[in-house]
């Protein structure tokens, strides 16, 4: 049977650090009141001035992640780019990544799933990867949302989430009948909620052109949340997931997962999550204090540490879940490996 593993992570985040004391000069707001509701401490964002896109950010992360995996941008024969802050309108910036790797064949596909774009790429990969249609996958979770929020007090509520970063992994076909590599995915979307995150203009629905000057005074090119309804629906739904995605797994106890990875959204609603299913710490990892919420990025780029520290080896299962715009929610269960490629 095909499966897919993966055979190299790599992150990059932007140098500059924005920490909570320094959006406290730009807005009205405190590191008391960010660290008290949401967990962050800090976070990346893009340079000011020049122009760093997702894919930019993206180049780097799939630049070590090639790295680690032995191989060359040549050996892919497939990318798969999540972002929901593409570097331009489109093309998608997959395409964009592709071209500054220095390929001019391979096929570049753009997902945009927000906080599950990670969660269902990894998903779409493995498809791809068992039914034979691709071998070597680059799947990119990158993320430029500094240059789109709205850094005042009007626009506080969002702007103090989110962090600039991106991840990237790559995923190799393996002939094995071992139950290893991507157990299983679940995916959901809930499209009624689409107005509770929603990034409104430019959009094409807005006529005679995508976006008006009043739009822009309004600040509606800025993203706008529903907060608490997004909390609400995370902290019932991810702890539901997980015991959806064991079963699809074929796993009974929380005992055979050895790693969760959740979506950094908040930090509350991974303690909240935590405490529902009564997981133990040291099972679940986060680290949206250092990044904030980078969406797409958020799982990969978590996924890069733990490898890192030696915190998820071979043999090792791990959850990815998390919850975001759309609404969309999903799931993987991955267990590590090493297992020869099948040629
Ligand atoms: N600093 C200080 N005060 C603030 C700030 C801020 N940055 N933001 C809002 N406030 C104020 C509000 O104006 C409000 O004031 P009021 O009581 O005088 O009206 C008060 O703080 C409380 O605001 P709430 O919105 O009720 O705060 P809440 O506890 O709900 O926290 C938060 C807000 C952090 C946004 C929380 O709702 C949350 O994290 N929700 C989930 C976000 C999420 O998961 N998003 C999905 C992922 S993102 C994606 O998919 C792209």
């Amino acid at each position: 049977m095909i499966k897919t593993l993966i055979r190299g992570t790599g992150r990059y985040v932007p140098e500059r650090l924005v920490t909570n004391d320094d959006l406290s000069k730009k807005m009205e707001t405190s590191d008391e009141w960010i660290r008290q509701r949401t967990g962050i401490e800090q976070r990346y964002w893009v340079p000011e001035g020049g122009e760093t896109g997702a894919s930019d950010l993206g180049l780097e992360a799939s630049k070590i992640a090639l790295e680690r995996a032995g191989w060359k941008p040549e050996d892919l024969d497939f990318i798969i780019f999540a972002t929901l802050s593409p570097d331009i309108f489109f093309p998608g910036s997959g395409c964009l990544l592709q071209h500054k790797l220095g390929l001019s064949s391979t096929p570049a596909l753009d997902i945009r799933q927000q906080c599950t774009g990670f969660i269902y790429g990894l998903a779409t990969a493995d498809a791809y990867i068992r039914s034979g249609m691709a071998r070597r996958v680059l799947l990119v979770g990158s993320e430029v949302h500094s240059t789109g929020l709205d850094v005042t007090t009007r626009g506080r509520d969002v702007a103090v989430i989110f962090g600039d970063g991106a991840a990237a992994v790559c995923l190799e076909a393996v002939e094995t009948d071992e139950p290893v590599g991507v157990l299983a995915s679940l995916l959901f979307a809930e499209g009624k909620h689409a107005a509770s995150l929603m990034l409104e203009a430019p959009a094409s629905r807005i006529t005679p052109e995508r976006i008006t000057h009043e739009m822009l005074d309004e600040g509606r090119h800025y993203p706008k949340m529903n907060g608490k309804l997004i909390f609400k629906l995370a902290v019932t739904r991810l702890p539901e997931l997980t015991l959806q995605i064991m079963e699809k797994a074929g796993l009974t106890s929380l005992d055979e997962i050895d790693l969760i990875i959740p979506h950094q959204a908040n930090l509350r609603i991974n303690q909240f999550y935590q405490e529902t299913l009564k997981i133990p710490e040291g099972k679940i990892y986060n680290n949206i204090q250092k990044y904030g919420n980078t969406t797409a990025a958020t799982i990969p780029l978590a996924l890069d540490e733990v490898i890192e520290q030696g915190r998820f080896k071979k043999g090792d299962t791990a959850l990815f879940l998390g919850l975001g715009a759309g609404v969309t929610w999903g799931a993987n269960i991955y267990r590590h490996a090493e297992v020869l490629p099948s040629r």
